[in-house]
């Protein structure tokens, strides 16, 4: 495994791959691993030639109030566990390579970005333009076949489909199911900031998407299942950021389970943590649920 800091560098690491006509997966990633960015490592291991793990904290990302200085970091244990995982080629670069003196460009998808995590009063629609901005940095600079995201980030997803088919991006971009610990909490790097009391309320948010789920059914207000989920919520001691129903893959409001995929979709702070979860129910099989 390889690690460079430099776009010349990367380009250069993939130009004979490229010649060869081998496939490139990329997963782009913030650090400080666990399991579900393993998962996605993995999955880009056994179906790229070449797999290609971006390890950069987007500073355009975080909001001026939010935990860019506190944002957990192991680089070397980051090194070991892209490399245990398949990973050829780590790109590290520092902020000025991404953002050099006069950097004036912003890459930003309307109509999806302003509601659940982009709404003004939960990070903002810049969070997102943050990360489409980045995200089509690394695909203009590693032009990889195949990029890896998780479904934990389902608005992210979303907006990244839309950015890659509205830009014309040459890249199938693949959703992967969230990874979870025993009791049902959704891993993520956030997670490092909760107390052991906290520890213990997280899961509600994936209880209550379950009671969420479990109140759906064909024809059935969606008011009646968030709901549900409030009051799991509520026995935990929870106060949710957002919980809303909405179009999987257009993120309209949804008022009934009307034979589309429904996103159910979680925020609240924890303690330290600000943690988002989310579940989809699918058409016509309400209860059944796709990447949870
Ligand atoms: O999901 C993340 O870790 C980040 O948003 C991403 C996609 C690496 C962009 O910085």
């Amino acid at each position: 495994m390889r690690v460079v800091e430099t776009k010349a560098a990367l380009r250069d690491a993939l130009a004979a791959p490229r010649r060869e006509g081998l496939t490139i997966g990329l997963v782009p990633t913030m650090g400080f691993l666990h399991a579900g960015h393993v998962s996605l490592l993995e999955s880009a291991h056994a179906e790229c030639d070449v797999v290609v793990m971006s390890l950069f904290v987007n500073p355009a990302q975080f909001g001026p109030g939010e935990d860019l200085d506190r944002y957990p970091r192991d680089r070397e244990r980051d090194e070991r566990m892209a490399a245990d995982a398949g990973v050829d080629l780590i790109y590290a670069p520092p902020t000025e390579e991404v953002y050099p003196e006069g950097f004036a460009t912003a890459v930003e998808v309307s109509g999806l970005t302003e509601v659940l995590c982009g709404d003004p009063g939960a990070r903002g629609p810049e969070h997102f333009r943050g990360v489409t901005t980045v995200v089509a940095k690394l695909f203009n600079t590693v032009g990889p076949d195949v990029a890896y995201f998780g479904q934990k980030d389902a608005q992210q997803a979303v907006v990244i489909r839309r950015m890659a088919a509205d830009l014309d991006f040459p890249v199938r971009i693949e959703v992967r199911p969230t990874v979870r610990e025993d009791d049902g909490l959704a891993l993520s790097s956030r997670n490092a900031y909760l107390e052991p009391a906290d520890r213990e309320r997280a899961p509600a948010l994936h209880a209550a998407l379950g009671a969420a789920a479990d109140a759906a059914e064909v024809g059935a207000a969606t008011a009646d299942a968030i709901a549900a989920a409030r009051r799991v919520l509520a026995e935990a001691g929870v106060e949710p950021e957002y919980l809303e129903a909405r179009d999987a893959e257009r993120l309209e409001p949804i008022e009934t389970f009307n034979g589309r995929p429904v996103l159910l979709a979680i925020a609240a702070q924890v303690g330290g943590a600000r943690l988002i979860d989310n579940v989809i129910i699918e058409p016509n099989a309400p209860g059944r649920t796709r990447g949870a």
